[in-house]
């Protein structure tokens, strides 16, 4: 077993600012917006507080491209606002994170703006450094890659044959990790941000920080001729190295907290990347969260059944064992709505988020709330391409047509993919805007406002808002706290596939976590337990003489009586 850390018994809620509340009007979320609901996330029961990029940024990828890393967005407020932020999150014993965009910066950055002077004069020097150019080949770029928004990685130098290397945006070119000065830069800029009392980061697209020596191309994986990016450049030999030196110089002269997005961690790597010494303190599980892709990739909808969520979330908890702590996710700024994304429109509500709080908050390992989640927020719906402002779905429904898919499914995927989908404003009540602003939302408000919303729910003890605070409550309580931060983590199997039950068991106590993934009553015959109902997301028990009676979506937790299996 780990050591104790501060961190490990924590309930992360991740916000993204631009949605969540907007105080002064201007239809953009602000950091004061934040402040004033502190004490709605603090009731939730939530103690850590992911907030997505409030840096000064062009928004071209709406703060993931950052120009400046000692500013505030003018658009989100002050650095006194953000001051403000953590003093009074510390107040209520929550502690913030922000998001650590290292991979690359904005091409507005003022190290971007010296690099491309310095290669402009044919003088490349400390700040081209600081980035990754390359001479063109053959009158083209340096190499067949495609980029992970689409379009080639690789953008030429206005008047050079030098090009430089984009794994997202051509607005967001990468940092070149191997370059000392540039390094420094950064463990000063993270040391001066952990100075003013955060409790860590979360750290963004961090599979991409190592290159390779020569870049060379990789096998074409569509029309195009290119390559992902993420095919030839994830993860590869050395990247250690970076993290290890980053976490040395910043993250452990603060004991802060770290949760990377780690994408393609193989499981005998896990001990390297979030064990006991591991870089991190843990990474997100991405193991579930993108069950509906198909095999021919984003218009390819491939049905979400309980028995393939079954098997990656027990993959998942089994990998991770004892060796240290997944972060444990359902929804974030990149995914559409859990709801939308696993079930028919007819069969979302109360039923099937409570049981999905269920299966997610006692899993071992932390749980992050993605703003909206326990309200149960759903997917929206647009009819034309030119209502979408993620540039991703912009991307992709291009490349869609251009594949020969056709419009009306493009245009399906576009509504039930977007990234949109989670970035619409926040909905605090049934007036004008959800009370998200006095002004023009940024991005349109979802019309099911009215119904789905903060106040309504607070005032309905039956509420999901209600479900999620007795959930997080249980998982927080005294009496069961050791068991769900530290029991290990046993898979049940009943005969019925739509049945997802596991157990935690600690010092000889077992809690049972039984959830009904399907629209359809079950019977589980093969299951004897009987015990204490800590948690039921129904009014009636479900325990007959012999067996276990769940209704639609129905979700129960229960501490199994010594001796009853
Ligand atoms: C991460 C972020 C995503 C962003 C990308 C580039 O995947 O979660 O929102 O677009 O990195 O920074």
């Amino acid at each position: 077993m780990q050591d104790v850390k501060w961190w490990h018994d924590k309930v992360a809620y991740q916000i993204y600012p631009a949605s969540f509340r907007d105080v002064n009007g201007d239809g953009f979320g602000d950091l004061k917006g934040i402040t004033e609901r502190l004490d709605y996330i603090r009731e939730l029961g939530v103690d850590l507080i992911w907030v997505s990029p409030v840096y000064r940024s062009p928004m071209a990828d709406k703060g993931y491209d950052i120009s400046d890393y000692y500013g505030i967005d003018p658009r989100f407020g002050s650095m006194e606002d953000m001051e403000e932020l953590i003093e009074e999150a510390g107040k209520r014993e929550m502690k913030l994170l922000m998001d650590l965009v290292i991979n690359h910066s904005s091409d507005e950055h003022e190290w971007f703006r010296k690099a491309l002077l310095e290669v402009k004069q044919g003088k490349e020097g400390r700040y081209a450094g600081y980035y990754i150019f390359r001479d063109g080949r053959d009158g083209g770029p340096p190499s067949n890659w495609r980029s992970i928004f689409g379009g080639s990685a690789w953008e030429r130098v206005d008047g050079t044959n030098r090009y430089y290397l984009h794994t997202f945006l051509k607005k967001q070119p990468d940092l070149n990790w191997d370059d000392e000065a540039l390094r420094e830069e950064i463990y000063c800029m993270v040391n001066w941000w952990l100075d003013k009392g955060l409790g860590g980061f979360r750290l963004d697209a961090i599979a991409y920080m190592k290159k390779p020596e020569v870049f060379m191309d990789g096998p074409a994986d569509g029309d195009d001729g290119m390559c992902n990016v993420y095919q030839v450049c994830q993860n590869l030999p050395g990247i250690e190295n970076i993290f290890e030196e980053l976490k040395w110089r910043t993250f452990r002269l603060h004991d802060c907290f770290t949760v990377a997005e780690a994408n393609g961690v193989a499981s005998e790597r896990l001990t390297e990347f979030m064990g006991e010494d591991g870089h991190f303190s843990t990474i997100f599980d991405f193991n579930y969260i993108e069950l509906d892709i198909g095999e021919n990739g984003w218009h390819d909808k491939k049905p979400v059944t309980a028995a393939r969520v079954r098997r990656a979330l027990f993959a998942s908890q089994k990998e991770a064992g004892e060796i240290g702590f997944l972060s444990n996710v359902l929804e974030n700024h990149d995914q559409n709505r859990v709801q939308s994304r696993f079930f028919p429109r007819e069969d979302q509500g109360f039923e099937c988020g409570s049981m999905l709080a269920v299966l997610q908050l006692f899993l071992r390992g932390i749980p992050f709330i993605y703003q909206g989640q326990e309200i149960g927020m759903t997917n929206d719906c647009r009819s034309r391409i030119e209502e979408f402002d993620d540039v991703a779905t912009i991307d992709q429904y291009q490349r869609a047509l251009a594949a020969g898919v056709p419009q009306k499914l493009a245009m399906e995927t576009a509504n039930f993919r977007s990234r949109d989908n989670a970035r619409t404003p926040m909905q605090w009540d049934d007036t004008a805007n959800a009370g998200f602003t006095d002004g023009m939302p940024w991005l349109p408000v979802n019309p099911n406002y009215i119904t789905v919303n903060v106040k309504t729910e607070e005032a309905d003890a039956g509420s999901l808002l209600h479900f999620y605070r007795r959930a997080i409550a249980l998982r927080k309580s005294e009496q069961y706290r050791e068991i769900f931060v530290y029991g290990a983590f046993e898979p049940v199997m009943f005969s019925n596939d739509n049945i997802i039950a596991y157990k935690r068991v600690w010092n000889g106590r077992e809690v049972l976590v039984c959830v009904n993934f399907g629209g359809k009553r079950e019977t589980i015959q093969d299951g004897a337990f009987s015990g204490t109902i800590l948690l039921n997301n129904y009014d009636e028990a479900v325990q007959g003489q012999k067996e276990f009676l769940l209704k639609p979506y129905q979700a129960v937790v229960m501490e199994i009586s010594e001796g009853t299996e």
